[in-house]
């Protein structure tokens, strides 16, 4: 049965828009002691200061002290491969031949509806041990695939974004990983947004992989039900590796791969673009014309030897852009330890990344980003209560460089670069409890 109205205490901050790279404390809130009132709907009634909350909110709700820990609205994953739980840390390849080597062949196993639970469960578990709340995600071209990631999201309540992958041309697609044709892709992909798109909290995404997996007949395809349906999303990967860009020029021609897509009239609101290494000026003014995201998956990119991506050229250009994590390239589930990656990134090109625009990126502008900013990304009354509670002194070397901290940002900063799922105490979903870590315990290796 759920309870009524629940406190939550402790240091909170959201934010409200992009901090930039220049201090700008309109574009965040941090109350310190702070409270969220999360409604018995699982809906934020009110935050503010602890000494603040209203006393027709405060009697008789029921307190939750995480007073000393830092409260941050729930992480978005804006990229991610929910059939790769099993290739993370694979040796030595960079993109096409991993795919070929390690990623195919585990995707494979997915045409098993008790694998494909099993794995969607232990995903969506480690989301929430990372203090994921919400992605958009990659399963398998298996219909059965789809339907045990949707269960699996539905049972613990989590907001979360996901299609079939189409894929019909090889080598790219193998034969046993195929699309039968593009009717079939097609009318598979209506059967699943009819069983799952808008149910509870799931959205349905069209997937095509990447255009050298595509054969034109399926660019148009997805292109023409995604005009059709202006209510679902589109996800897919662009521009990540030299190697795979020259593919698709000679594949598909244009002036550059994200014109392929503009060709196929996929570019728009509620598209997701993840990595967008190799692009343009023109391309970022398309991406940001036609209100396109892209997802910065930094772990995944230096793994692949893939190349850097830039942050402040697609910013600059207005294009919308959220964090991935692009497990099993990506090397952690934790988006902390992939804003430590990112500002690596960065550093490399003389870019910036303070952690108050780190944290927006992996809460609010993934949201913006995913197109569920209307739902979820920060705690303004009315959104869904998600959050996640990080614990600042969470190992040694954590505890140590807080106690010499002179501010908040410096401690914000530190627990960006070195934190990961050891720092999360605890996730909530709609102001349940999903996730609990006993302070001071260590995960298990
Ligand atoms: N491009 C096409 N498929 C994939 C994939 O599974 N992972 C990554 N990182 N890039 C891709
Ligand atoms: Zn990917």
């Amino acid at each position: 049965p759920r309870q009524s109205r629940t406190i939550v205490y402790g240091t909170v901050l959201h934010f409200l828009r992009d901090p930039g790279t220049q201090p700008d404390p309109q574009a965040w809130q941090l109350f310190d002691p702070g409270a969220l009132v999360v409604g018995a709907d699982g809906h934020v009634e009110w935050v503010g200061a602890e000494q603040d909350v209203p006393p027709e909110l405060g009697n008789g709700a029921t307190p939750i002290d995480h007073r000393g820990n830092l409260v941050v609205p729930g992480f978005v994953d804006a990229h991610i491969h929910a059939s790769q739980v099993d290739v993370i840390a694979s040796y030595g390849e960079q993109l096409l031949q991993w795919l070929q080597k390690y990623v195919f062949p585990a995707e494979k196993a997915f045409s098993s509806a008790e694998h494909s639970r099993m794995i969607s469960g232990l995903f969506l578990d480690t989301l929430l041990a990372a203090g994921t709340t919400t992605a958009t995600v990659h399963p398998t071209v298996h219909k059965t695939s789809v339907d045990a990631f949707f269960q699996e999201a539905q049972a613990r309540g989590m907001r979360m974004l996901a299609g079939k992958v189409l894929m019909d041309r090889e080598p790219y697609a193998p034969p046993d990983l195929k699309d039968a044709s593009v009717q079939q892709a097609e009318a598979d992909t209506r059967e699943l947004i009819d069983r799952w798109h808008q149910k509870d909290r799931l959205t349905y995404s069209i997937t095509p992989r990447f255009a050298p997996s595509s054969t034109e007949q399926l660019l148009q395809m997805v292109g023409r039900l995604y005009h059709e349906r202006p209510d679902l999303w589109l996800q897919t990967h662009a521009a990540e590796n030299k190697e795979e860009v020259d593919t698709v020029h000679q594949l598909f021609g244009g002036r550059s791969y994200i014109d392929v897509y503009d060709r196929y009239q996929m570019l728009g609101n509620r598209s997701v673009y993840a990595h967008s290494i190799y692009i343009d000026d023109q391309d970022r003014t398309r991406l940001s014309q036609t209100g396109s995201s892209i997802a910065f998956c930094p772990t995944s990119n230096l793994f692949l030897g893939s190349g850097l991506f830039d942050l402040d050229a697609a910013r600059g250009a207005g294009v919308r852009v959220g964090l991935g994590t692009d497990i099993g390239a990506g090397t952690s589930y934790s988006l902390l330890a992939t804003l430590n990656e990112a500002y690596k990134v960065l550093a490399l090109q003389q870019q910036k990344l303070p952690a108050m625009r780190g944290f927006y990126l992996a809460t609010l502008g993934g949201a913006e980003a995913l197109y569920v900013s209307d739902r979820i990304g920060n705690f303004q009354v009315g959104k869904e209560a998600d959050f996640t509670v990080l614990d600042w002194a969470a190992t040694p070397v954590l505890k140590r460089r807080m106690d010499v901290a002179k501010d908040f940002q410096e401690r914000l900063f530190a627990l960006m670069t070195l934190g990961d799922e050891r720092a999360v105490r605890a996730t909530y979903v709609l102001g349940q409890r999903k996730y609990d870590r006993p302070a001071g315990v260590q995960l298990p290796s």
